[in-house]
C-alpha cells in the first residue's frame, strides 16, 4: 500500500477553519473568548455534566483534578497500573505518594476488588483514586465508586481516551467526582492539544478554572492569594475543538465499526485474540482496538515495513524506573497489566481508516502471526 496506514490519526470534520476564521477576524487569539466559553457549554451538554473546564491538556487537566481534591504532599492516591504516565505524574507534582492497582481481565482497568484490598490494608488512606478508562474500555464503576464513597475519597476518572463510551447510559468521566478527557493528536476528537475537565460541583469547577489561569483574584491591580497554573486552551484551539465535538457520535461509530470488523476477521484465528466485548451497561469508544498474539514486538516492526502504523500495550507503571518505589497491588505472580504488555498490539483504529486499508491491515496482520517466525 502506497499510503502509510496510521494508527489513529487526527479526522478533520471540514468545518474547523470557519471556527478558526472567526477567531483570527475577531481577533480573539487568546487563552480567553467566545470558543472557549461555548466550547465548554456544548461540551458539559454533550457528555451530560453540569459544568467543563477546558484546558490546555489532559495531563494539566488531572493536575487540576488533584488540587481539587485537596491533594498535597504526603497524601496518598491510588491509581491504575496500567496507563500511561500522564495519569500519574501530577500524582508526583503534587509530591504525593502513587499507590498502583492493577487491572481486571475483563475491563483491563483499575480491578475494583484490589481497590478494595488497597483500601482495608493501607494505613494510611487515599484522598482520591484516579481510574483511567483504558482503550475506551470503562472499569467497574458502580463498585469503584462505591468503595471510593465508602472511604471517602475523591474518584477522578481519567477519561483521557474514552470520550464517547457510555457506562449504564452516562457517559465514562461523569460518573466520579471529576473526569479528565484529553483532545491530543491521536485521540478521538483532537485540537492538536487539550483538555477538558467535568464535574457536577460548582464549586470545584470554579476553582479549577481559576487555578487553570494563574490564580488572578478580581482586583484593579494584579493580586494572587494562591498559587496559579498557565493552564488554560486557547481560544483558537476551542474553535477546533467545537467543531471536532460535532462529529463525535460518529467517530464512535466509526471506531465501532472498525473493532466489529477486527474482531469478525479475526474469529476463527485461533492465533490472534481480540480485547474483550463490551461488558453488559458498556458501550466502548473503541479508540484503540487491541490484539493479544505471541510476539508483538516482532510483529510491530514488521508491520512498520509493510507501512502500517501499530503500538504495543502501554508498559504498565510498576515497570517504570520513575516509580520503582510505589506499592503495587495484584492478584497473582504475574500481573493482569504485565501480561496485557507482553501480548497486546494496537491496530489502526482511527475514525477516518478506509475498508481497503483495514483489509489490508487485517491480511498483514494474519499473515505475520501465522508465520512460525512469530511463534
Ligand atoms: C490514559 C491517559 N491519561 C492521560 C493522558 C494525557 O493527556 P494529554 O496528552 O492531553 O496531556 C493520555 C493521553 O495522552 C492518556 O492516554
Amino acid at each position: 500500500m502506497e499510503k502509510h496506514v496510521l494508527l489513529s490519526p487526527p479526522d478533520l470534520s471540514g468545518n474547523e477553519l470557519s471556527y478558526v476564521e472567526q477567531a483570527l477576524q475577531d481577533n480573539w487569539i487568546a487563552p480567553v473568548g467566545p470558543h472557549i466559553d461555548a466550547f465548554e457549554e456544548e461540551f458539559a451538554a454533550q457528555v451530560g455534566s453540569s459544568h467543563a473546564v477546558a484546558v490546555s491538556s489532559g495531563t494539566a487537566g488531572l493536575h487540576l483534578a488533584l488540587l481539587a481534591a485537596g491533594v498535597s504532599a504526603g497524601d496518598v492516591v491510588f491509581c491504575s497500573d496500567f496507563t500511561f504516565a500522564a495519569s500519574v505524574n501530577p500524582i508526583l507534582y503534587q509530591q504525593a505518594i502513587p499507590v498502583l492497582i492493577d487491572s481486571d481481565q475483563t475491563t483491563w482497568n483499575l480491578s475494583a476488588d484490589l481497590l478494595e484490598e488497597a483500601f482495608k490494608k493501607e494505613s494510611k488512606k487515599p484522598k482520591a483514586v484516579i481510574v483511567a478508562h483504558i482503550y475506551g474500555q470503562v472499569a467497574e464503576l458502580t463498585r469503584i465508586k462505591k468503595l471510593c464513597d465508602e472511604y471517602g475519597a475523591v474518584l477522578i476518572e481519567d477519561a483521557c481516551e474514552s470520550l464517547g463510551s457510555t457506562y449504564h447510559g452516562k457517559h465514562s468521566g461523569t460518573i466520579g467526582d471529576i473526569g479528565v478527557y484529553s483532545f491530543n493528536g491521536n485521540k478521538i476528537i483532537t485540537t492538536s492539544g487539550g483538555g477538558m475537565i467535568v464535574t457536577n460541583k460548582a464549586h470545584l469547577a470554579k476553582k479549577m478554572r481559576y487555578w487553570s489561569a494563574q490564580a488572578k483574584t478580581p482586583a484593579p491591580y494584579y493580586l494572587h492569594e494562591e498559587v496559579g497554573y498557565n493552564y488554560r486552551l486557547s481560544n483558537i484551539l476551542a474553535g477546533i475543538g467545537r467543531a471536532q465535538l460535532k462529529t463525535l457520535a460518529s467517530k464512535v461509530e466509526k471506531r465501532r465499526a472498525n473493532f466489529e470488523r477486527y474482531h469478525e476477521a479475526f474469529l476463527e484465528n485461533e492465533k490472534i485474540q481480540i480485547m474483550p466485548m463490551d461488558l453488559p451497561g458498556v458501550r466502548s469508544n473503541r479508540w484503540l482496538t487491541v490484539v493479544k498474539i505471541k510476539q508483538p514486538a516482532k510483529v510491530m516492526e514488521a508491520l512498520a515495513a509493510k507501512r502500517i502504523e501499530s503500538r504495543l500495550n502501554w508498559n504498565p507503571m510498576h515497570r517504570q524506573p520513575f516509580l520503582k518505589t510505589a506499592t503495587f497491588y495484584k492478584a497473582n505472580e504475574i500481573a493482569v497489566s504485565d501480561q496485557l504488555f507482553a501480548n497486546g498490539l494496537c491496530l489502526p483504529s482511527g475514525s477516518n481508516l478506509t475498508k481497503e486499508e483495514q483489509d489490508y491491515v487485517i491480511q498483514q496482520v494474519k499473515l505475520l502471526c501465522d508465520s512460525k517466525e512469530n511463534e
